[in-house]
């Protein structure tokens, strides 16, 4: 077959038109062997950002991205093969909470994670903050680790959906994370190279998550469910709050401190409610639970009894991490340096904005500004207020942990503009679990 130029198709999509599969094919099969340059991959990206993807045209991609690597195989398992995905947040750790709780509910949880992409951080790096965690597992380590403790967490490998890895590294660096069609096989992709029967999937509202309003967050939460139940993977959503941090803590080994707690039956409550909520989808979706309040009850007494915390320990363990870890979380290093920011006025939390606290770790060192950059796992913050909490002058608004003074000076200034202070109360706040989009 004669090749189709690139730039006809770039310019077939800037005009609104219809990519054919075979047209797809080519460009998507190109920029992977490295015949489509990165420059035409990225004004191509583009110009589906403007002018979006016909069903077929994500199914195509979607298939494009599943095949681009190995597919998992599961059958052998004895439970159902489970996962979630999030949309990113900022102190969203609930993956860390809810892989091996559901794990010792009876699922078993491949989960294929990523690492922090602009103002939020991911689930590899807060893995990585306990000594000597690898996420770096080769496929056949993947599975036994899987088989062994119910649940296994790696990052993405030039194994499984390496189209989605050179694609998505791509977007960070053009803008073009935002767009339903590239959300949703980029998701999708990966998730369903997984081999899973089931997938709940935390699509982001508000401030803090990547796309602009709720009805664009509804519109891909409906194009995920849809596409993924159309491919036989049983799959849901929940819209849920990102207006603030989840729980106190930003930063990778302050969450992953904070996520061991709430494994051993403490940490705060919207990290306790999000994480039985989406344990309880995985239970019903895999068949364990008849409904998904059941699901949540199951989950909810099991985080209270600490059940998960021998798994957890195991996990650990087997992915060559340090296990007392689990149990004595103030193993995970700690900054040099820990102060407090304090309120310069008397008022209410009118809000705590999710953004500049996500780009304030970055800053001190947390986060990545490119790809290749490390991480400083200690740095972050620990919140002492939540929106509507009163304070007086004076009064914490919570602890700065930073590597240096310099970092700790402007982590002191990022948290009094985060946290913003009002004469007011700020209006009720709305629940977490905004809304759920069953099976379709
Ligand atoms: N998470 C993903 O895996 N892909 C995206 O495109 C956005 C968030």
């Amino acid at each position: 077959m004669r090749s189709l130029l690139p730039s006809r198709i770039i310019d077939t999509k800037r005009r609104g038109g219809e990519l054919s599969p075979e047209e797809l094919e080519e460009v998507f099969g190109g920029f992977l062997t490295g015949d489509v340059p990165d420059y035409q991959m990225a004004a191509l990206l583009m110009a589906v950002h403007f002018q979006g993807m016909t069903p077929t045209e994500l199914d195509t991609l979607l298939d494009l991205t599943i095949r681009s690597g190995t597919v998992l195989d599961l059958s052998h398992l004895p439970g159902p093969g489970v996962d979630k995905h999030s949309t990113g947040g900022v102190g969203d750790k609930t993956s860390l909470v809810l892989a091996p709780l559901a794990a010792e509910l009876g699922l078993f949880v491949p989960m294929i994670s990523g690492r922090g992409l602009g103002h939020t951080a991911g689930t590899l790096d807060k893995l990585e903050a306990i000594p000597g965690f690898r996420t770096g597992l080769t496929l056949g380590e993947f599975r036994s680790v899987l088989e062994e403790v119910g649940v296994a967490m790696m990052g993405q490998t030039e194994e499984m959906a390496p189209l989605d890895r050179r694609l998505y590294a791509l977007r960070d660096a053009t803008a073009t994370v935002p767009s339903i069609p590239l959300m949703a096989a980029s998701i999708l992709g990966k998730k369903l190279a997984e081999g899973i029967q089931g997938l709940v999937l935390d699509v982001k509202v508000g401030s803090g998550s990547f796309l602009p309003g709720a009805e664009e967050s509804r519109k891909l939460a409906r194009t995920m469910t849809s596409l993924g139940n159309g491919r036989g993977v049983r799959t849901a959503a929940l819209l849920t709050g990102m207006d603030a941090p989840l729980g106190q803590a930003v930063g990778n080994g302050l969450e992953t401190r904070e996520a061991l707690a709430c494994l051993a039956g403490g940490g705060p409550e919207d990290l306790v409610e999000l994480s039985t909520a989406l344990t309880g989808e995985m239970l019903c979706l895999g068949g364990l639970a008849s409904d998904p309040e059941e699901g949540v009850r199951r989950a909810r007494e099991a985080l209270e009894e600490g059940r998960a915390v021998p798994r957890m320990a195991r996990l650990v363990e087997r992915q060559g991490g340090d296990p007392r870890v689990v149990t004595k979380p103030e193993l995970i290093p700690s900054a040099p340096e820990c102060g407090v920011g304090t309120a310069e006025t008397s008022g209410f939390v009118t809000e705590i904005l999710p953004v500049p606290l996500g780009y304030g770790v970055v800053e001190m060192g947390g986060g990545r500004r490119r790809l290749e950059d490390v991480v400083d796992p200690r740095v972050g913050f620990v919140l002492a207020v939540r929106p509507g909490d009163r304070v007086e002058r004076g009064d914490p608004l919570g602890e700065v942990h930073a590597a240096d003074r310099d970092g700790l000076e402007l982590g002191r200034r990022v948290l009094l503009k985060a946290v913003a202070l009002g004469s007011e109360p700020p209006p009720p706040i709305p629940s977490l679990i905004r809304e759920r989009i069953p099976l379709h």
